[in-house]
């Protein structure tokens, strides 16, 4: 165990064991506080810390977890290049106030190794989207979060809308694992650069040219969210992959889905509620993103759990 002093003279606590953490977390549990727990892997920017300002707000001890989990990595080029700044990302949430930071290894996180004993019945979602261009993406995202889930056992969890599916599996998860009488799911909305690109980990990886290029993306969610209209979506959709494509992206999807369950949308009957969401290539570096299409108070309760 480690800790570190935060400038507001408050500590937050570092660990690396498992066993450590858990016994920290049954005194803080003995004494009747409520926890919140902000996975990430890392390299942390403003979305990651607009998180933790939420459990913040409601929990009596904030935790974080920082851990490139190598399971979710179906590309190894990308893992290997996954950014690290871990003296910059204790600064930020000792900044952020938060409590207790978990910092694990690999072998700390998968005591019996890291090739998956456990396969979580995704269904549909892994055959859509991210699961059908990232093959056993969400097996290995599933790993990591029911480790920590398992470890931490927190009364709250905070996750990003940047992730759109991502939510959707971990909804699943806490159903599979049979823990969604006792977790709370937070879902946060993007945070944006001023230019609407979201703000991404792997965003450390495009030079001042390419991210300026890359409110491509945003910008063509939103002429989606300006043109969308009852009826075929086809045309919408094909409009929004050639703009990005004569940027000069490599487009993975673009696809108009209902937010409820990521059914994909080809005809809209005006009154479902749906998500647009894209993933490309821009160079050597993929970029997802996702707008909702209607009001935000009319989608507010999608991500009820
Ligand atoms: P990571 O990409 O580090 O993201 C950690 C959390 O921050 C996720 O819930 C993600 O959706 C959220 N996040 C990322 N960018 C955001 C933004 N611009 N605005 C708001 N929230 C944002 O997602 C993962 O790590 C991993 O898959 C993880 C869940 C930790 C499992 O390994």
């Amino acid at each position: 165990m480690c800790s570190f002093l935060a400038s507001n003279s408050l500590q937050m606590v570092l660990f690396k064991k498992a066993t450590d953490l858990c016994n920290h977390l049954e005194i803080q549990r003995k004494q009747g506080k409520k926890y919140g727990l902000v996975p990430t892997m890392g390299a942390l920017h403003k979305g990651h810390i607009s998180l933790m300002n939420n459990s913040k707000q409601v929990d009596d001890l904030s935790v974080s977890s920082i851990f490139v989990n190598p399971t979710q990595f179906n590309d190894a080029a990308d893992f290997e290049k996954y950014p690290v700044t871990m003296e910059k990302d204790i600064a930020l949430l000792e900044a952020a106030d938060c409590d207790v930071l978990f910092v694990p290894s690999i072998a700390e996180m998968y005591p019996r190794g890291t090739r998956m004993a456990y396969h979580y019945d995704l269904g549909y979602f892994e055959t859509i989207l991210e699961g059908q261009y990232r093959p056993g993406h969400f097996q290995g995202v599933c790993e990591a979060v029911h480790r920590l889930l398992e470890i931490v056992k927190p009364d709250n969890l905070y996750i990003g809308q940047k992730d759109y599916q991502q939510c959707m599996v971990i909804k699943k998860l806490i159903k599979l694992i049979g823990m969604e009488e006792l977790i709370n799911l937070y879902i946060s909305p993007t945070v944006r650069e001023a230019g609407g690109l979201a703000m991404s980990s792997r965003n450390m990886r495009l030079n001042e040219n390419e991210r300026i290029k890359a409110r491509a993306v945003y910008l063509a969610l939103q002429s989606i969210k300006d043109q969308i209209h009852k009826g075929e979506l086809g045309t919408i959709k094909n409009k929004a992959v050639h703009g990005l494509i004569e940027k000069g992206f490599r487009v993975d999807y673009v696809e108009i889905a209902d937010a409820a369950d990521l059914q994909i949308i080809e005809k809209w009957d005006g009154k479902q509620k749906l998500v647009a969401l894209a993933a490309v290539h821009l160079n050597q570096v993929r970029l997802i993103d996702n707008i909702f299409l209607n009001p935000v108070s009319e989608v507010s309760d999608v991500f009820k759990v």
